[in-house]
């Protein structure tokens, strides 16, 4: 049976996914990095292949933007479709002076001011945090391919725009590397689910000084996250 969000077949899916929001970025990654790539879902043009790498199955489909979107997309591929991995691919705005445009950054652990997490955990504030061996992973990859990746705390925020100046200034007091609409909602429906969840993500603006990427920059800061997280996954 298909799901009201994903016309799968019900074994369509490998147990891991990457998840990026853009469905057109999955077709890319698919199109780009797998073999043997079939098109398993198109309902509301929300893209998702199923390829190999390397010899070894892989999915990749858009969440949308946001942590609404996500769950939904998220939450069906975990309790229908034998999802067991998700691997979040996006990108995020620096908050921190050390963190560069194109640095990746992995999301160890999100705070936010969406309300989802409190709906899900009792009005409590639940500790979303990335999968800690599956964090581990990708950190001692990258230390192996002397490839540099901020690893952190982000901010998975319901506002792309109005956000106060006042408030960035007291995340980035808290240490807060960036902010980025996804991973906090995608880490508590892991934590339930016992499922695997992390954000890889690329810093695609600087929120404090207004540095942006070019398309072109932007496209190619995304090719090397997304290479060294298949890498990093299949090491
Ligand atoms: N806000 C939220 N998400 C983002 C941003 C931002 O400034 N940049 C990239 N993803």
């Amino acid at each position: 049976m298909p799901t009201p969000h994903i016309n799968a077949a019900p074994d369509a899916f490998a147990p891991t996914c990457l998840l990026p929001g853009d469905p057109l970025r999955a077709k890319f990654i698919a199109e780009t990095y797998l073999n043997d790539v079939t098109c398993v879902t198109d309902v509301r043009n929300m893209l998702g292949f199923t390829g190999t790498y390397q010899g070894e199955r892989i999915s990749v489909m858009g969440s949308g933007m946001g942590m609404p979107s996500c769950a939904i997309y998220a939450t069906e591929l975990v309790r229908h479709y034998g999802v067991k991995r998700i691997i979040r691919v996006g990108s995020c705005g620096a908050i921190q002076p050390e963190v560069q445009l194109n640095d990746v950054i992995i999301a160890n652990n999100a705070s936010t001011d969406s309300n989802m997490n409190r709906q899900r955990f009792g009005e409590f504030d639940f500790a979303a945090c990335a999968t800690p061996r599956l964090a581990h992973q990708f950190l001692k990859y990258a230390d192996a391919a002397q490839q540099t990746v901020a690893i952190g705390h982000v901010f998975s925020t319901d506002n792309f725009y109005d956000v106060p100046d006042a408030r960035l200034e007291q995340l980035q007091r808290m240490g807060v590397l960036a902010v980025e609409m996804e991973a906090a909602g995608l880490y508590a429906i892991a934590a339930q689910y016992k499922v695997q969840a992390l954000c890889v993500l690329t810093v695609s603006d600087h929120i404090l000084s207004g540095q942006q990427l070019t398309s072109t920059e932007r496209q190619n800061g995304f090719a090397k996250m997304l290479e060294f997280t298949l890498k990093a996954l299949h090491n």
